[in-house]
This record gives C-alpha cells, sequence and structure tokens, in this order.
C-alpha cells in the first residue's frame, strides 16, 4: 500500500518536472563579471576543488536534497547516486523524516551508500526532528554531513503540513550532539542577513541561503491544494543572489553554500565569487535525469565542470579564493535592493 507520505514524495518530483524551466529567476542576470583580456593562466592551471567544515569536495557544485521515501524515488536514489560516483559529486538526499516514522522506506535512502560506497553523502531532516533522530538518519547512509532544512512557507501552504515553527532550540540542540557537519538549509525561499544571524548565534556553522528563483515550493504546493487558492505567495522569498549578498558579511565565520536556480556553470561561478563555498542544484539534474537518462545526465555534469573551468580561465582565477577576489557589476535593481536592506 502506498502511504501518503510516499505519495507526496512522488507528487513532489512530477509537479518539480512539470513546472521546471531551463532560465532561472534567481537574480544571476543581476550581476556581470569583467572580462579580463590577458588572464595570465592555462586552462590547466585552474583548481576549482573546495572544502568547509572538514568536507573536501573535488568538484564546487553537488546534486542537492531531492528523492527517497517511495518505490520511485528510491530507484531515483540509485540512479543519482550512480550519477554522483561517476562524475565524483556529492549528494544530498531528500528528507529521511519518512523513513524515520517508518523503517520500511530505509531501504530508499540505504541504497545511496550502497551504490556509491566512497562518495560524500549528506543526510537531510525536517528541522522537528530530534538529535537522536538525527543521528538515525546519519546511521542510515554513514552520511559525511547533515543537513536539516527550514521550510515555513512550504508546510504552511500544504494543508497536512506544521503548523508550529518553534525550530531554533532544536536546532542548536542537532548541532551540539552531532559530530559531523550540520547545514542548516533553506528549499528556495532563501535567507535574510537576520535569519543568518538567528542561526549563527546558536552556533551552527554552515548554511545553505537557497533562495527563490529555481524550485518553487509555494507553486508546488499550491497546486496540490484542492483550491489552489493560494498564489499569490508564488513569488515569497529572497533570490540566491540576494540572499548569498545577505549572508556575505557572515561569510569569513560561516561556510555559506548555494542553492536554488541555479541553471548554468556561470551560475554556480558567480555564487562562489559572492562567497559560496559550494553550490547545491537540484531540479536540472532530476529533471535531465528523467528527461534524458543516466548518461546524458553524466554528460551534462561534464559539461558544466569544463563550463567551470573555461569561465575561471576567462576571469584569470587559478581557485575559488581567486573568484571571490572578482569585482562585479551590479543592476541598478540589485543596488537598490541592497541599499534598503542596509548591506554594502
Ligand atoms: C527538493 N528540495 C528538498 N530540500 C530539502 O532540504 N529536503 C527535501 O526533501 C527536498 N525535496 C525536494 C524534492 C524535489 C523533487 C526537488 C526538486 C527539490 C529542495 C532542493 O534541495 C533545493 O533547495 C530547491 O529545489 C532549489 O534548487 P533547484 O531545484 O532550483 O536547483
Amino acid at each position: 500500500m502506498i502511504n501518503k507520505q510516499s505519495h507526496r514524495k512522488d507528487e513532489h518530483v512530477s509537479l518539480a518536472i512539470k513546472f521546471y524551466n531551463d532560465n532561472s529567476n534567481a537574480g544571476f542576470d543581476q550581476i556581470r563579471f569583467i572580462h579580463q583580456g590577458v588572464p595570465e593562466i592555462s586552462v590547466s592551471d585552474v583548481d576549482y576543488s573546495t572544502s568547509f567544515d572538514g568536507i573536501n569536495m573535488n568538484v564546487p557544485f553537488y546534486i542537492e536534497a531531492m528523492t527517497g521515501g517511495s518505490s520511485y524515488t528510491k530507484k531515483l536514489n540509485e540512479k543519482l547516486a550512480r550519477i554522483a560516483k561517476k562524475t565524483g559529486l556529492a549528494m544530498a538526499t531528500g528528507s529521511q523524516s519518512v523513513a524515520l516514522k517508518d523503517s520500511s522506506e530505509s531501504s530508499s535512502f540505504e541504497i545511496v551508500r550502497n551504490t556509491n560506497p566512497d562518495g560524500i553523502i549528506f543526510s537531510n531532516i525536517g528541522s522537528s526532528v530530534d538529535p537522536t533522530n538525527a543521528q538515525k538518519a546519519i546511521e542510515m547512509m554513514n552520511s559525511d554531513a547533515l543537513e536539516v532544512h527550514i521550510n515555513t512557507p512550504q508546510e504552511l501552504i500544504m494543508p497536512e503540513g506544521d503548523r508550529d515553527f518553534y525550530w531554533l532550540d532544536n536546532i542548536k540542540n542537532i548541532v551540539n550532539a552531532i559530530d559531523k557537519p550540520v547545514i542548516v538549509k533553506e528549499v528556495g525561499f532563501g535567507m535574510a542577513k537576520e535569519t543568518i544571524a538567528k542561526l549563527t548565534d546558536i552556533g551552527v556553522k554552515n548554511i545553505n541561503i537557497s533562495g527563490n528563483g529555481g524550485t518553487n515550493f509555494a507553486r508546488i504546493e499550491n497546486y496540490r491544494r484542492k483550491h489552489q487558492e493560494l498564489s499569490y505567495l508564488d513569488n515569497w522569498g529572497q533570490s540566491t543572489v540576494e540572499s548569498l549578498f545577505e549572508a556575505y558579511a557572515f561569510s569569513d565565520d560561516v561556510n555559506i553554500l548555494a542553492s536554488g536556480g541555479i541553471r548554468t556553470p556561470l551560475d554556480i561561478v558567480k555564487s562562489l565569487s559572492l562567497g559560496a563555498k559550494a553550490v547545491g542544484m537540484a531540479a536540472p539534474i532530476l529533471y535531465s535525469l528523467i528527461k534524458n537518462g543516466e548518461d546524458a545526465t553524466v554528460e551534462m555534469i561534464e559539461e558544466y565542470k569544463n563550463g567551470i573551468k573555461v569561465i575561471m580561465t576567462m576571469l584569470g582565477a587559478r581557485n575559488i579564493s581567486d573568484l571571490k577576489k572578482q569585482k562585479l557589476i551590479l543592476s541598478s535593481d540589485l543596488l537598490a535592493y541592497l541599499k534598503q536592506r542596509g548591506i554594502t
């Protein structure tokens, strides 16, 4: 029998694909690099490896949290894990909360570690999961890090979602109890500096601002409602670029990760230059897998890797810290946003 939660996992996949748009609206068109005509560098000089909180990544982007918790998404997780293995990408799974409630769903996550024994894997849970279950989520896949997602709008738009949002004490307890890196992550609504300050105050060391402009869970959950009456919330949140600026002042003390509407290698490089230590892509990889298959997705990822090297070469950037020194040109809209937010 298919339970309600498993059905929801399948629906999230089909709606993310239905609404998928190659042209994200995450704000990357509002920043430009300056072309460097004599960059004095070879492609082979470029090293795009990155690290944060003891996690060393050969590639600065990774497969962001999506699936697991049903027999269909088990198959998707297995394929994503094979893609991660072939391309050397780290991979997060979708929320394991379903498997913590019903152990018969654990196999759809365990398969990720079984398929990719040596890969970097991130667990994922909701913010109300207690520290004991957080530890179980890590053990389920012998994961290298734990993502804890914050998703207030999604829960509120879901008729069956949470209605209580006292999360900070629990997140603090998770951070204190878990001896692996803990990443607090949005799901596509972005983060403001006030949110980031509250998280750093309780000891959070890694934050994924996952901004709006890509996969839109306000739209997905509204579509699942009987009358779809909450469409006025479709644009809720801060874009990925706005969120990266919101986070910038924190980026010396906290590891900032980016996701949300990352659709090209240029988006990845811009995110890295705005201080992200690593960049997550969710829907583009799922879309490619479902529409074009596993081999084509591996090829797409290899093209992304090459694209990042091409851009870094044009900029004369040998590594990620060189990218952070690039001067950027900002649109007048973005400048107005930053002025109103007191971000300089
Ligand atoms: C997600 N996302 C997500 N995030 C999370 O922390 N836990 C989860 O279980 C899920 N589930 C999920 C399912 C599907 C089908 C998609 C497409 C996405 C959100 C995801 O990790 C990411 O934050 C957003 O999708 C924004 O990135 P993209 O899709 O625009 O690259």
